[in-house]
């Protein structure tokens, strides 16, 4: 039975040394020393053998499977520590490494646009005004000498809610909400929202404008030359620029003009942008109408005024040489992220 014994607590001790991880060994521990283990089995032969043999072979086995045990435990820690330290190994975090960047919004190139112009002006010693997207006929039509008959109604593709109310399709009607409630002197800036039925290429039922309008004593079309001249050359950045105004028409304005700049694109030598003329389209202007002064009780003997409107879309294209202006719309971020934070 010694030898028995001992072959058993070898070959033990040899699997334990190799078992490869915890489970294995757990088996090892039930195969040997378990309930039906090859050790516990030893120990119940210990009963069965001639009471002179019994002593010296249960110490043996006692001792065989005393020290299988503390095999057993040294590689049980064993086996433990080197599974915690691969563990550890593979959750490692490179603490080195760049954090990831939060995406970070950046303001639409429209807001650019208009706070851009209204940072022009307001050097210039102009306020900011607004009025509402939701306008009566009144202030939208009415007020700006367009009356219900008045063929310029057609020009206005307008949303209508009813008779009276729809979407102001210009921001002019702001001009009549600053000169009723305020006196001049006047120097106003008001951009805005503005909605026309209409939607191709090169037009989106809603777009952007900028109004302006100087009322004063002694306002000229001098001043009203000058005045676009010198914040088209600042808005474009190029002192050279060449600025151009056309006979217009406006009901709200008289004389009108329509103002051009040489086109940017193509320097004035013609392009696809400017249809081959060398000149782009940027405003519409003129000197604010008498009627339009008879509506908000300003006196035409002491004041006159100068008015200006401009697109905003239209501005920001030809800045930014952005040749869809769906784009502006589509608020997809990797066009958007190109205009930094
Ligand atoms: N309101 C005009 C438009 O929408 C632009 C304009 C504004 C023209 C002020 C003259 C003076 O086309």
């Amino acid at each position: 039975m010694q030898d028995e014994i001992e072959e058993v607590q070898r070959r033990a001790e040899r699997e334990i040394a190799e078992a490869g991880d915890l489970d294995a060994l757990e088996r090892l521990r039930v195969a040997y020393l378990g309930k039906k283990g090859e050790l516990t089995a030893l120990l119940k032969r210990v009963g069965e053998l001639d009471p002179a043999e019994r002593k010296a072979a249960g110490q043996a086995v006692n001792a065989a499977k005393e020290a299988v045990q503390a095999v057993l435990e040294a590689r049980r820690e064993e086996l433990s520590r080197s599974e915690l330290e691969s563990r550890l190994q593979a959750e490692r975090v490179d603490v080195t490494l760049p954090g990831r960047d939060a995406e970070v919004g950046s303001r639409h190139p429209i807001t650019r646009m208009v706070e851009r112009i209204e940072d022009l002006f307001a050097g210039m010693g102009f306020e900011s005004a607004t009025g509402p997207e939701v306008e009566d006929a009144y202030h939208n039509f009415e007020a700006l000498n367009i009356p219900e008959d008045h063929p310029a109604r057609m020009m206005h593709d307008t949303f209508y809610f009813d008779e009276d109310w729809l979407l102001r399709t210009h921001t002019s009607p702001v001009q009549i909400r600053v000169m009723r409630d305020r006196s001049p002197p006047l120097r106003t800036i008001a951009a805005g929202r503005v909605f026309r039925c209409d939607s191709d290429v090169t037009h989106t039922p809603m777009f952007h404008q900028v109004e302006g309008f100087v009322v004063d004593e002694g306002v000229t079309f001098a001043h009203l030359k000058g005045l676009l001249q010198d914040f088209l050359q600042a808005l474009f950045e190029r002192d050279d620029l060449p600025v151009r105004f056309r006979p217009s028409y406006f009901p709200f304005t008289e004389p009108s003009a329509e103002v051009d700049i040489g086109c940017v694109i193509c320097d004035g030598g013609g392009c696809r942008v400017c249809k081959h003329t060398g000149w782009l389209e940027v405003l519409g202007a003129g000197l604010i109408h008498p009627n339009v002064f008879a509506q908000v009780g300003i006196d035409t003997e002491c004041y006159s005024g100068l008015a200006f409107g401009m697109g905003v879309e239209r501005l920001a294209m030809l800045r930014y040489g952005v040749d869809d202006l769906r784009v502006f719309f589509d608020n997809d971020v990797r066009f958007l992220e190109q205009f930094g934070p």
